[in-house]
C-alpha cells in the first residue's frame, strides 16, 4: 500500500481534473440511493435521524461530499494525507458558503488520515461517551460503510472485511462500488503507468460474496449496477507522456459492481 499511498499522495491535487472520477462518483451515489431509497425519503430529518457513514478510501470526497446531504456524518478516511488535505480544503470552502446561507455543514464530514486496518484504530472517533472510563477507548459504530474505486487498491479483501464488520453497529450495512473483473481486458481500465497501488484489475463477483460471507455478513448481493465507459489505452505504455492529442481515443465498457451486505 506505500507505493499507492505516495501516487496518491502526489495525484490528489490533480485529482478532480479527471472527468472520469466524477462520473463514477456520481454512478456510485446512484446505486447507494437506488438501493436505501430511504435516505432520499428522509433527507430533511437525515440531520438528527440519518444514518452514521464511514468511507474508507475517500479521496478528494468525491463522492463523500455528493451522499453528505442524505445523512446525519460521514467519517472519511484515507491513508494519503494529499487526499485528506484536498478534502479539508473543499469542507473549509463549504463552511463559509454554509455559514452566508445559513446551512448546517460543520462537522457533517470529517476527514482522517489513517490506513484503516483496525477497527479500534485511535484515529477513528470515540464513541459519545459521557465520562464513562470503561467506554472511553473503544471508537463509534456505523450504520453504513462505503468505499468507492478502493477495493481494487487493496491487498488482502478478507482482512478488509474484517476491518469493516468491526466498524459496524449491529444491523449496520455495507455499500462498496468498484469495476468488475471481467478477465484480462480489466486490466485496460488503469494506463500502465498508474499501475502504482493497484492489486487488482477489478473484483470478482462470486469470490468477493464468498468473503464477505466469511467475514460474516448476510443479505449479501454483488451484482452490477451500472457500466461506465472509459478511454483505454490502445497499447501498453501508449500514453507515458499523457493521453495523446488529436488522435481518437480507444473507449471500453467497464462494469461496476455494488457489494452490499449487514452485520447481523
Ligand atoms: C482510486 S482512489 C479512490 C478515491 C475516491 N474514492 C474516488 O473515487 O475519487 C483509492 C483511495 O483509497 C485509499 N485507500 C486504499 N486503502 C485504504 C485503507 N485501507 N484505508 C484508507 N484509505 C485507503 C487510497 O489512499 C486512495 O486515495
Amino acid at each position: 500500500m506505500s507505493a499507492g499511498n505516495e501516487r496518491f499522495s502526489a495525484e490528489a491535487a490533480a485529482w478532480d481534473k479527471n472527468e472520469d472520477v466524477h462520473r463514477a462518483s456520481e454512478s456510485a451515489l446512484q446505486a447507494i440511493l437506488r438501493h436505501w431509497p430511504e435516505l432520499i425519503e428522509n433527507k430533511e430529518d437525515a440531520p438528527i435521524r440519518g444514518l452514521d457513514v464511514l468511507e474508507i478510501g475517500c479521496g478528494t470526497g468525491l463522492l463523500t461530499l455528493r451522499l453528505a446531504p442524505y445523512v446525519r456524518r460521514i467519517v472519511a478516511v484515507d491513508a494519503a494525507q494529499g487526499m485528506i488535505d484536498a478534502l479539508q480544503q473543499k469542507l473549509a470552502k463549504a463552511e463559509v458558503e454554509a455559514a452566508k446561507g445559513g446551512k448546517r455543514e460543520k462537522g457533517l464530514v470529517q476527514p482522517i488520515c489513517v490506513l484503516l486496518e483496525d477497527p479500534e484504530d485511535p484515529a477513528l472517533p470515540a464513541v459519545d461517551t459521557s465520562g464513562d472510563a470503561a467506554s472511553f477507548t473503544s471508537r463509534r459504530k456505523f450504520d453504513l460503510a462505503i468505499s468507492h474505486l478502493v477495493l481494487h487498491h487493496i491487498p488482502d479483501h478478507p482482512a478488509l472485511l474484517k476491518t469493516l464488520f468491526g466498524c459496524l453497529k449491529p444491523g449496520g450495512q455495507l455499500a462498496l462500488t468498484d469495476f468488475e473483473n471481467i478477465g484480462p481486458q480489466a486490466r485496460l481500465f488503469h494506463p500502465e503507468n498508474r499501475m502504482d497501488g493497484v492489486e487488482f484489475h477489478g473484483i470478482e463477483a462470486v469470490l468477493f460474496a464468498e468473503q464477505m460471507r466469511e467475514a460474516g455478513f448476510v443479505d449479501v448481493s454483488v451484482q452490477p449496477e451500472w457500466t461506465m465507459e472509459k478511454s483505454v489505452e490502445r497499447f501498453p505504455g501508449e500514453w507515458k507522456a499523457g493521453k495523446p492529442d488529436g488522435v481518437e481515443l480507444k473507449k471500453m465498457q467497464f462494469p461496476f459492481l455494488l457489494c452490499r451486505g449487514k452485520k447481523p
